[in-house]
């Protein structure tokens, strides 16, 4: 596995961090994110926000993807690491301790989030400008602005109260509704 460090973790970052509190997606809903995606082997997951990895694990233990892992926190990075090198998966995963604003994400097949509405709002912008057109983005819980989604799953949770919801969007239509949408 190889991993590398941004070198400017912005303080705007650092602010969404704080409020932007670690919650991991279980294994169970991280496979049903890549089954509505649709994942292959050998195409590129890129989860912005990777927490300890579960996504990216999932995604290189069953679906034989390539993975990438944004974390801008260093404890969780470092986990994430130590996570897929336990689950004999470090050649397929790349764990980037940075800012998720600051990763290129044109060469991405599949963008996960589980991450507040307040900063999916600021992301939407990059997405639509970013991805390629047959790029797909999965999102646990919260759904993006102003895009229909092109699927949607609901997965029992363990607690009562809580079903996690997945929303699937592709990237041409992110395009279409960013150019559509007020400013
Ligand atoms: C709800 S957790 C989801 C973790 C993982 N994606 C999963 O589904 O298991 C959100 C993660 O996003 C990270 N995060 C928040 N803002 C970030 C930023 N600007 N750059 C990189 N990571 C960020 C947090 O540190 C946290 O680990």
């Amino acid at each position: 596995m190889t991993s590398s460090t941004f070198p400017y973790i912005s303080l705007y970052a650092l602010h969404y961090q704080l409020q932007t509190p670690y919650l991991p997606t279980p294994t169970r809903v991280a496979r049903c994110m890549l089954q509505l995606a649709e994942a292959k082997p050998g195409e590129l997951v890129v989860d912005l926000g990777c927490g300890e990895g579960n996504v990216l694990i999932a995604a290189a233990k069953y679906f034989k993807c390539r993975c990438v892992g944004i974390e801008i926190d260093p404890r969780l990075a470092k986990r994430a690491k130590k996570r897929a090198e336990e689950e004999g998966v470090e050649d397929l995963v790349e764990i980037i301790m940075g800012d998720l604003f600051l990763y290129d994400l044109s060469s991405a097949d599949i963008v996960t989030l589980y991450l507040l509405p307040k900063t999916i709002r600021l992301l939407q912008y990059k997405l639509a400008e970013e991805l390629k057109d047959t790029a797909k983005v999965v999102s646990h819980d919260y759904p993006l602005e102003n895009t229909p989604p092109a699927k949607v799953a609901k997965i029992k949770s363990y607690s009562p109260i809580h079903t996690h919801k997945v929303f699937l969007y592709y990237a041409k239509d992110l395009k279409r509704f960013q150019r559509s949408s007020p400013t």
